[in-house]
């Protein structure tokens, strides 16, 4: 596996392949990989002749007083890691090759990026979106695979692909999980042995407004309070938002007809987790 680091490199790699004919998938990740990661590369295995994993830390999409410098890293393990599931390239700029002096550009999307992660995290997609842009300008990928773990982000990609006529396949996958059912993410490290098991009741309670739903409830806000209720209870935990939104719109669901998401954003001690489930009546 190559490892590139500029910028300039990587994008004359990525015209040679080109040229040959070959079909390029990227993974944008900010590395510390778990399986969640993996999965997605294994999954881009199957879509490409070329794999390519980008590592960056990606500072303008972290807020004020958020974990920027103490974000959990580890290039050495990610390289292992990705080199045993197949990765071809990892790409990991400096920021100062991602944002010389005088940058300026931003993109942004605007509805969908409003509420949930959005309203708590103001700036944060303009972050994401404006990285993910750059990186499919150098890394020209057909496709690109990202994980419903953060389920707002996929749709603010996909609305970005599409409003900018980026010639580009997003892939969603599925949320990769611990045994246990705790979402697989690199900022279940800050967690220490006690709130790792109050961080379960963020799934729990996920699949108790399942059963809830498969047994007849319609109502958004009798789901979300049993969800509350469950969240509520752990020690030392508060709710950033718990709320029931259209998948594909991100409006407010008050009733439950046909797919619903329900995402959450729990603070665990200092550490915030996200997680969700799209909820089906048929389901
Ligand atoms: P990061 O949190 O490292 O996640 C990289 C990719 O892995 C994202 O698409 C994310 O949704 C996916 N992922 C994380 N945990 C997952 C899990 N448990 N199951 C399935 N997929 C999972 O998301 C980012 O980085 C950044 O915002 C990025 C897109 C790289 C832009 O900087």
């Amino acid at each position: 596996m190559r490892i590139i680091e500029k910028v300039s490199e990587m994008q004359q790699q990525a015209d040679a392949w080109r040229r040959e004919g070959k079909r390029i998938a990227l993974v944008p990740t900010m590395g510390y990989l778990h399986r969640g990661h993996l999965t997605l590369m294994q999954k881009a295995r199957n879509h490409a002749d070329i794999v390519v994993m980008s590592v960056f830390v990606n500072p303008i999409q972290f807020g004020p007083g958020e974990d920027f410098e103490r974000y959990p890293r580890d290039m050495e393990r990610d390289v292992r890691l990705a080199k045993e599931v197949g990765v071809d390239v990892a790409f990991s700029p400096s920021a100062t090759d991602m944002y010389p002096e005088g940058y300026q550009t931003h993109i942004e999307v605007t509805e969908v990026t409003r509420p949930l992660c959005g309203k708590s995290r103001p700036g944060h997609f303009q972050g994401v979106t404006t990285v993910v842009g750059k990186l499919f300008h150098i890394v020209k990928p057909h496709t690109a695979i990202f994980g419903e773990k953060d389920f707002q982000q996929l749709v603010a990609i996909r609305r970005m692909v599409k409003d900018l006529n980026m010639d580009i396949e997003i892939l969603g996958h599925p949320i990769v999980r611990e045994e246990d059912g705790l979402a697989m993410s690199s900022r279940n490290v800050y967690l220490n042995s006690e709130q790792r098991k109050n961080a379960l009741r963020l799934s729990q309670s996920l699949r108790e407004a399942q059963t809830l739903v498969r047994q007849g409830e319609r109502n958004s806000a009798a789901v979300l309070a049993r969800v509350r209720n469950i969240l509520e209870a752990g020690k030392d935990m508060r709710i950033d938002y718990a709320e029931m939104r259209h998948p594909e719109t991100l409006q407010e669901a008050s009733q439950i007809e046909g797919p619903v998401l329900l995402a959450l954003a729990v603070f665990v001690g200092a550490t915030r987790l996200i997680d969700n489930r799209v909820l089906n009546a048929s389901a």
